[in-house]
């Protein structure tokens, strides 16, 4: 593993997500068809293992049925997307996500098309949202995405094109194609000229904290092990837990460490890129470029920074299991890094890890690819 404190921790910057955005976010979301909070779990014999007070995991893979929970961000930001196209073609000024989940303005909203790259899970809750709100939707993915994956994006009607090269090619891709067909990307990275949509997206992903905060009992968390793609999940919780816990808990963003871009930021002091195939089983951080708006957040805001290898992940998977909670490659690395980190003595003075430490993980994925779990758990995800 690499650990990199973070030297610009603490330093004044830029309100990213401001407070408004999210409480809209949060009001349609709660309003949806088949929300409910996902439960946060409390695993006393893990935070033994780690020597910690208390671990508590918040399990994603419950969230509207679709195995992570992205389409707090995904689908919500389809859904605003929409509502301000309608309002620009005069169409409707006012319509809100149950509008447009009715149909009523399904005759103007099938005149839309929305694209975007995934490596699985956005691609899969963009197409969730195109299909509940009624707009046309095509996915890109890049040359490693397993069939499964595809499979279950394609389920909701998406028209789904494989990229040749990796993640970021794809966005490249969705973007290309986006401006020769006049459709409208709704990506979960932030790049130069493109930050409102990522931004939408990120407040949706701020409920997922919100609720743990909510759900939270007892003295507040002191430290949050977050794993990171390009960053947008892992900024949604900082800001959110900001805003609820004074002291924030210590943020600690964990990325596979062949594809730890916003580790190379930090190092940097910049947002870097990290080139290659950005090999990991963690298919859903496999990143090689951070969202700008997440850098901004992250690059004050986080404690450290940390790169994990692959086993490390798999163990935590099989460990997870043994507690009957089941989370896919990428929604475990959190607790990996955490793991990893309590049994070195040198890194838990570093991020100051002790007895009394209480740690709140986000388990962001189910076994969202079930034959990848399967071969690494050695059991079929129910
Ligand atoms: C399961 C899971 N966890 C975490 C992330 C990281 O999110 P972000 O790319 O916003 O950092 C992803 C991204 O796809 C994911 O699929």
């Amino acid at each position: 593993m690499r650990l990199l404190l973070n030297p610009r921790h603490g330093t004044p910057g830029i309100v990213v997500l401001p407070a408004g955005g999210f409480r809209r976010a949060k009001a349609e979301i709660t309003s949806w068809d088949g929300y409910a909070p996902t439960p946060l779990h409390d695993l006393p014999d893990i935070a033994v293992r780690a020597g910690v007070a208390m671990v508590r995991l918040k399990d994603e893979s419950p969230r509207f049925g679709l195995g992570s929970f992205k389409a707090l961000g995904g689908a919500y930001a389809v859904a605003t997307l929409l509502t301000t196209e309608l309002a620009r073609r005069g169409v409707a000024s006012h319509a809100g996500s149950s509008d447009l989940a009715s149909g009523r303005y399904a005759e103007a909203t099938q005149a839309i098309t929305i694209t975007c790259a995934t490596d699985g899970n956005h691609g899969r809750a963009v197409a969730w949202g195109a299909r509940r709100f009624h707009c046309r939707c095509v996915i890109f993915v890049h040359e490693t995405v397993s069939q499964p994956r595809i499979d279950a994006i394609a389920a909701y009607g998406a028209d789904v094109q494989r990229v040749r090269g990796n993640y970021d090619d794809a966005v490249r891709e969705a973007d290309r194609q986006a401006q020769t067909h006049g459709w409208f990307v709704v990506s979960d990275t932030a790049y130069g000229g493109y930050t409102e949509v990522p931004r939408t997206v990120m407040q949706g992903y701020r409920l997922m904290a919100d609720e743990a905060a909510d759900q939270w009992q007892g003295p507040p968390p002191t430290h949050v092990f977050m794993q990171a793609g390009v960053g947008g999940a892992a900024a949604a919780v900082s800001v959110q837990m900001r805003s609820r816990f004074n002291p924030a808990p210590a943020l600690v963003i964990v990325e596979p460490e062949n594809a730890a871009c916003l580790l190379a930021s930090g190092e940097r002091g910049a947002p870097a890129t990290v080139p290659g195939e950005l090999d990991t089983i963690m298919a859903g951080l496999a990143c090689g470029e951070p969202s700008l708006l997440a850098w901004q957040e992250l690059e004050r805001s986080a404690t450290a920074f940390m790169a994990i290898p692959d086993e490390a992940a798999a163990d935590a998977m099989r460990l997870l299991a043994q507690h009957n909670l089941i989370i896919g490659e990428s929604g475990v690395a959190g607790l990996a890094a955490c793991l990893l980190v309590s049994a070195q003595t040198d890194a838990r003075r570093s991020l100051r890890v002790a007895a009394d430490s209480r740690i709140l993980l986000f388990g962001t994925e189910g076994a969202t690819d079930p034959e990848v779990y399967q071969r690494i758990v050695g059991a079929t995800a129910r």
